[in-house]
């Protein structure tokens, strides 16, 4: 196959051409239809190596993960592993995990680990013990005479990949001809800069293999359209009604905003219906327990004071601003201090953002739960997934977290996101049936689903979103 420009230098498809849709983004607030190849095809994941793995900026892991010169982890996908590494105190670099002797990986992933991590002051291969410093150089090899003057430092240095830094978190390209991370970014990344998300560090991270791809897994946590059916516990503390805009490459998602509150406020952090003050108690008590993110300690608390300090009657806006003051200060108080962003930001930042292919980041001014989908070897019906929780502590209280392989069935899931793995497997199936005609994305409330599948499509050469005729 060819191998298709990087974006966004993708060529614009021709008229007529049957590989491409002829649709753009903006056409995307039109019904659509998508085949299901992308989600069980078998060619289209091999491919999906070289034309989507290899060319995009990777999420890897986080900065605070390697505080030392020396520290590093590894990153793992398909066929290919990174290792990262801080090389100085204000450098970190990336290289393929392959040692330039004959190829043996030169850290390995302990079996069942989520990726290696560690400190070493070199990289010393176990198969020769060819050695590389920090910066990638080889540094010593044993009978080095015998290749007769002919092993140079080009031909023994360790390759190397992209990196580069954004929101706290490290990134990768494997393809040395990328776009900056920057430009990648936007307009998500200007958008999410002022959460100072770099500032967050992560509460819990888990991980598991689903049984579906990983567009499946990722399609399921990008809109808000499914809440009411798959969570109905939601629906006691009001409606929760959602939109989905294409941002480019990106996309985004957030919450219609619920009749007598301003929409410049209708932020991640909600409130419920009826009495405001106590069902905004009940659903951050509600989501503590039984999904454990979206919120913090200070949140619920300040959210159980709400009764006492608010007469009955308070309209919700109020009951709102209230909250997030009280918890605000809350905070401060002990030595947290939230970002202050413009609320008419805040709005239009929404609630996530789909970071193509396949990261979101589910934004907050004083916590994050972020999602990102892999897929598990060239099984189309497999994939990785992670979550991760984040939120600002004092300094010097971070908490010391592993990602922990959680298996579907713990309880350590708790109740609500169980709910969302229900439904992976049993869309995977039902993709492959003879009878399935492609999805049917709601325009308004999972245009990220399109908006994912055409710009996929502009990487891939195939699974162009299609205009749905009736
Ligand atoms: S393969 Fe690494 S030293 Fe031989
Ligand atoms: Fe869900």
């Amino acid at each position: 196959m060819p191998r298709a420009a990087c974006w966004p230098c993708v060529p614009a498809p021709e008229p007529g051409d049957s590989a491409m849709s002829a649709l753009k983004h903006e056409d995307l607030d039109r019904p659509v239809t998508i085949g299901a190849e992308a989600y069980i095809s078998e060619d289209y994941v091999r491919a999906e190596r070289d034309r989507l793995w290899r060319r995009v900026w990777l999420q890897a892991g986080r900065v605070e993960e390697i505080p030392e010169v020396g520290s590093h982890i590894t990153y793992e996908i398909l066929d290919d592993s990174v290792v990262i590494i801080r090389t100085a105190a204000d450098r970190i670099q990336a290289f393929h995990n392959v040692c330039t002797h004959r190829g043996r990986r030169l850290v390995d992933t302990p079996a069942g680990a989520h990726h290696a991590c560690g400190n070493r002051k070199a990289l010393v291969c176990p198969f020769h013990g060819w050695t590389f410093n920090l910066q990638g150089d080889c540094t010593h090899i044993r009978d080095r005479e015998d290749w007769q003057d002919q092993l140079t430092p080009e031909n023994t240095r360790l390759a190397g990949v992209k990196l580069d830094t954004w929101g706290g978190w490290i990134w990768i390209n494997l393809d040395p001809d990328c776009v900056p991370l920057r430009e990648y970014l936007e307009p998500a990344a200007s958008m999410l800069d002022p959460f100072q998300l770099e500032n967050m560090r992560v509460r819990w991270r888990r991980w598991v293999v689903f049984d579906c791809n990983w567009k499946v897994a990722a399609e399921a946590f990008n809109e808000i359209y499914h809440v009411d059916v798959t969570h109905p516990e939601f629906k006691q503390f009001g409606e929760f009604r959602g939109w989905a805009r294409s941002q480019g490459l990106h996309s985004n998602i957030g919450y219609d905003a619920p009749k007598n509150v301003d929409a410049n406020q209708q932020a991640k952090l909600r409130i419920g219906t009826g009495d405001a003050r106590l069902s905004t108690a009940q659903m951050q008590n509600f989501t503590w327990t039984q999904v454990n993110t979206n919120t913090t300690q200070t949140l619920v608390d300040a959210a159980n004071r709400l009764a006492d300090e608010l007469p009955e009657g308070t309209p919700p806006g109020e009951v709102l601003m209230h909250w997030l003051k009280s918890a605000r200060e809350a905070d401060a108080a002990r030595g947290v201090v939230w970002p202050t962003i413009d609320p008419a930001h805040v709005g239009r930042s929404g609630t996530a953002w789909q970071i193509f292919p396949s990261f979101q980041i589910g934004h907050a001014v004083n916590n994050a739960l972020c999602y990102n989908f892999k897929p598990h070897g060239y099984n189309p019906n497999q994939c990785i997934f992670e979550v991760a929780v984040y939120e600002l502590f004092p300094k010097g209280a971070e908490p010391k977290t592993e990602w922990e392989y959680t298996p579907v069935g713990d309880p350590r899931w708790r109740t609500v996101l169980p709910q969302d793995f229900s439904n992976m497997a049993a869309v995977q199936q039902g993709m492959k049936s003879a009878g399935f005609r492609g999805t049917q994305p709601n325009p308004y409330r999972e245009r990220a689903i399109a908006n994912l599948h055409l710009n996929l499509a502009r990487y891939m050469g195939t699974g162009a979103p299609r205009l749905l005729k009736g």
